[in-house]
């Protein structure tokens, strides 16, 4: 059976419902992951859980250590990634407790350590990418939600910004011409480097503010919160859902 990693987002530090058998301080080449890798029985199947910004929360999505989280879950033995963002709705669609799974990234990070391809070394690949997240994780996620009648999204296309920030007005005008329906700030390097591994994975994204210009008011953290709150119940009951699958 595929071991599963399920990396945490805001929100989603902990993963309740994991009976703990091991959590596992590892070290890698590109140094620490974001925290302890969790081994442990959840929705009855063996998983691995890291919670990407650490726990409790210490990491900026800019300065998530990407390449040892998926290093490190690689050699906890994950062979399968799935990975939940909070996002910011752009499409109208997408509004707040909205679930997507984004088929498709944009990606307008910068400055991060983005690939393993780095440094000393004697040959480069040039991963393909044009599909960046694995076309069957995504449909048992897909799955997962209309089984659960959670509404949801099967497709979008996830902007990865660079943050701590939100977007201004403009930049959420941009992306949207630039075809993307959601947006948040951890999506990228992590997909590609899930890729240079050979790791399959897909994230499932919760819609948590209308992006900056989407509603009438600006967006704070308290609303965040509140659909973060609201909204990881369905993720963990969705997740728990694949894992049975
Ligand atoms: N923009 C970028 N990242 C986010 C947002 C947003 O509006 N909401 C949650 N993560």
């Amino acid at each position: 059976m595929t071991v599963y990693a399920i990396i945490g987002g805001t929100g989603l530090t902990q993963l309740e419902g994991l009976t703990l058998k091991d959590s596992l301080s590892l070290d890698t080449p590109y140094g620490a992951p974001s925290a302890p890798i969790q081994r442990g029985e959840f929705a009855g199947r063996e998983v691995l859980f890291l919670a990407r910004h650490g726990h409790p929360h210490r990491f900026p999505p800019h300065q998530v250590n990407y390449r040892a989280n998926l290093w490190a879950l690689k050699q906890a033995g994950a062979e399968a990634v799935l990975a939940v963002n909070a996002v910011g709705g752009i499409h109208a669609a997408m509004g707040s407790g909205h679930l997507c799974v984004p088929h498709q990234i944009v990606d307008y990070t910068w400055g991060r350590e983005h690939t393993y391809f780095a440094g000393d070394i004697d040959h480069v690949t040039h991963i393909d990418f044009s599909h960046p997240y694995d076309e069957v994780l995504r449909q048992k996620l897909v799955a997962a939600l209309q089984a659960l009648g959670h509404p949801h999204s099967s497709h979008g296309v996830y902007a990865a910004t660079q943050g701590p920030r939100l977007e201004t007005v403009a930049e959420i005008a941009k992306l949207e011409r630039d075809g993307c329906d959601i947006v948040g700030m951890t999506g990228m390097p992590e997909a590609a480097l899930a890729r240079e591994l050979e790791l399959p994975y897909a994230c499932l994204s919760l819609v948590v503010n209308p992006a900056a210009g989407k509603s009438s008011g600006i967006i704070t953290m308290a609303e965040i919160e509140q659909a973060l709150h609201d909204g990881i119940g369905k993720v963990r009951a969705v997740l728990a859902r694949v894992l049975v699958s």
